[in-house]
């Protein structure tokens, strides 16, 4: 099934910014995906940024993307990644796994979904008791970053850039769908005065119980 995703402003802006990363971020990147093995979703792939990254032991990765120009590029990533992964039109909503997975990755897309607690209680149930969702999230601030998101989620940000909202407290929905989260922490990607609203991620393993 093909997704109804068609967003060619922001496929443009995330080819470019996706394809030049910083250091700091590639190894975060990593971090994420340290220690994988077996099966594994990702969600929204992007331009497939992630998949240089996954370690030996994984053994397949199903990666949907909805925005077929991103798709287009995760494929051309695929073919050169270092272990097999496979890429899907399919929103993350409109798929359907075969059997249960062993892993959820997710990198800067909760903040990108209609509905973050009704995608998290669907990534629960799509894998085995003690499958593990690893995330490297932007996350709600507080005070002035807060206020500063809130104006960009009401604003123009999340139409320009693919609906990205900056202001989610994705950690404590990660936490309302069942997951038990075993890793967090906080990464500035920016320095902590700058002002953008998605200068802090957060990394962390949750795992179903
Ligand atoms: C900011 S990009 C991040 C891409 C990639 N995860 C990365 O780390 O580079 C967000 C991605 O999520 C995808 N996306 C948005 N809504 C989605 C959904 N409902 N299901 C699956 N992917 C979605 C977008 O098409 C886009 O490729």
């Amino acid at each position: 099934m093909s997704s109804d995703v068609d967003n060619p402003f922001f496929a443009r802006v995330w080819t470019a910014m996706s394809g030049h990363e910083t250091d700091e971020m590639r190894t975060l990147r990593s971090e994420n995906l340290a220690g994988l093995r077996g099966r594994v979703l990702e969600v929204g792939a992007g331009t497939g940024t992630n998949f240089a990254h996954y370690p030996p032991s994984v053994t397949e990765v199903v990666a949907v993307e909805p925005e077929r120009r991103l798709a287009a590029h995760a494929r051309d990533a695929a073919a050169r990644a270092p272990v097999p992964v496979t890429v899907t039109t399919e929103s993350v909503e409109q798929f359907s796994p075969g059997a249960p997975f062993d892993a959820v990755v997710c990198s800067l897309v909760l903040c990108s979904v209609d509905d973050l607690n009704g995608v998290l209680r669907q990534l629960f149930s799509m894998l085995r008791p003690g499958g593990e969702l690893r995330y490297l999230e932007h996350i709600a601030g507080t005070g002035a970053r807060a206020r500063l998101q809130r104006f960009a989620d009401a604003t123009v940000w999340p139409r320009m850039l693919g609906n990205c909202h900056t202001h989610r407290h994705t950690e404590a929905a990660i936490t309302a769908a069942g997951f038990r989260v075993e890793t967090a922490r906080r990464e500035w990607v920016f320095p902590a005065w700058v002002p953008l609203p998605v200068a802090e991620l957060a990394l962390g393993r949750a795992v179903r119980p």
